[in-house]
């Protein structure tokens, strides 16, 4: 009989230990580890591997057939997977609770043409609820099949009489396989179930698309374990107070990490967004102080999103600075360079930032925008909603190039802005007219050319 053997595990980072420890040595975590049965290998003997593989030259390798991607039914999807789904590979998407993970892959489920057959399985809600967010998307495939189960071994034999193209599994965390006693959503439970699906695909070459959950510090529960395993790695992020959602590649092995799709949440389940520019400007009056717009590239498409900025007194001599959709700490950053370099004293307001549609944005280029709603808020003077801002500021008040610049300019000028701020080491030779281009090099001159000009 084999013997039990346990080992505990860090429910944070997966790191193993033979005892107990309070102090995980690899994250840090406090009181993560948890004992789980493992099963020691049958008697200590090597296992074979059952089928014989081969080696080969890698110029013997015939490519001609490129690999044919299936079509997610969602462009947004197709977009992030780098061109479509790849036939046997496994898909992580992660997400916090509430996001639309579900509502996603019910939505791919159902937009595929009848002749691919998904198997959902469902470890989480009935088949009935199903049916009830499925009515609600509105979507119809007859060749959706759903199911609520959590054991592995059940749900290969639902695979064996069904035979589907695609699998989305509805979460990893809430499988369980015979050959582990731990419990669902165990460390040693989402690595084996896990594996085990991954040699099906592969085996198949059917792609499997797997539901992570993710733990309060905002990273994958069963965390780089799994990352390790799976082919792609998607991320859903947004502020769930709004409508946006934003799906990010992590790691994908076949294609790049820039790109990301965008979608609106709905009554009707989730809408894709192609042109995103258009909703993350909002409509507002031409007077309204501490607003700019800032050119960015997320993923490999431009797109131009609205800066808040509210500069106010500090009431108490202590002043706050609080920041929603950007780095707190670069916008402290961008506070210390205009107070050296303008002389504003910023240290006795309050600065409160907010990027809209609760969309975070990581571009530098976004700096030049976020100074000027600053500003403008502080001098109470509002900026001119026909003007757009691109460029990135430096620590000693430089306005740096950014990347992609005849993009931006053409998404910018595509929407009907007539004024852009660059920085002056931008290329000269950009070939665009219809837009001013106004290219300063310090952030003083945007001082004089915005509001003294
Ligand atoms: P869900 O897919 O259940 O999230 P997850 O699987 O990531 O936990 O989505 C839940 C939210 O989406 C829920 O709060 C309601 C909202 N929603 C809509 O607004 N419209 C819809 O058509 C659907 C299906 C969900
Ligand atoms: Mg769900």
């Amino acid at each position: 009989m084999a013997k039990t053997k346990t080992i505990f595990y860090c429910q944070n980072c997966g790191t193993q230990s033979a005892t107990w420890i309070g102090k995980c040595r690899n994250c840090g975590e406090w009181n993560t580890y948890v004992e789980e049965v493992v099963q020691s290998s049958t008697s200590g003997k090597k296992q074979t591997s059952l089928h014989q593989s081969q080696a080969v030259r890698i110029q013997e390798i015939d490519s001609s057939q490129n690999i044919q991607r299936i079509n997610a039914g969602i462009e947004e999807v197709n977009r992030v997977l780098g061109g479509g789904i790849v036939p046997g590979s496994i898909i992580l998407l992660g997400g916090e609770p509430g996001i639309g993970k579900s509502t996603l892959l019910l939505q791919l489920a159902l937009s595929q043409p009848s002749a691919v057959t998904v198997l959902y399985v469902s470890g989480e809600e009935s088949e009935l609820q199903l049916k009830m967010r499925a009515d609600r998307i509105k979507q119809k495939s007859n060749n959706c099949f759903i199911v609520n189960e959590t054991n592995t071994q059940t749900i290969f034999q639902h695979i064996d009489a069904i035979n589907p193209h695609i699998i989305i599994i509805d979460s990893i965390q809430t499988l369980q396989t015979n050959t582990i006693e731990s419990s669902a959503g165990s460390i040693s439970q989402i690595r084996e179930t896990t594996s085990e699906l991954q040699r099906f695909a592969k085996t198949t070459s059917t792609p499997v698309f797997l539901i992570g959950h993710i733990t309060k510090d905002g990273t994958l529960a069963g965390p780089k374990v799994l990352e390790h395993i799976v082919d792609v790695v998607l991320q859903f992020e947004g502020d769930r107070n709004y409508g946006y959602r934003i799906v990010r590649a992590i790691k994908n092995r076949f294609g790049s990490v820039a790109e990301l799709g965008i979608f609106e949440m709905q009554q009707s389940g989730l809408r894709e967004v192609s042109n995103p520019s258009e909703i993350l400007i909002s409509q507002h009056a031409d007077d309204v102080n501490g607003i700019a717009i800032a050119t960015t590239i997320e993923g490999l498409r431009p797109f131009l999103i609205e800066t808040q900025a509210l500069v106010s007194p500090a009431v108490y001599g202590n002043p706050q600075r609080s920041s929603t959709g950007f780095d707190l700490r670069r916008l402290g950053m961008l506070l210390a360079v205009l107070e050296k370099k303008c002389g504003l004293k910023l240290n006795a307001k309050d600065v409160f930032l907010n990027i809209t549609g609760g969309i975070h944005i990581d571009d530098p280029a976004a700096d030049l925008a976020i100074i000027a709603s600053v500003m403008s808020s502080l001098f109470d003077v509002s900026i001119d909603s026909n003007t757009c801002f691109a460029g990135e500021i430096g620590l000693s008040g430089e306005i740096r190039p950014v990347s992609r610049i005849e993009q931006r300019i053409n998404e910018a000028k595509k929407l009907g802005f007539k004024r852009i701020f660059i920085s002056s080491y931008n290329p000269k030779d950009l070939n665009i007219t219809g837009i001013e281009i106004i290219r300063i090099s310090k952030i003083e001159k945007l001082l004089t050319g915005l509001f003294q000009g």
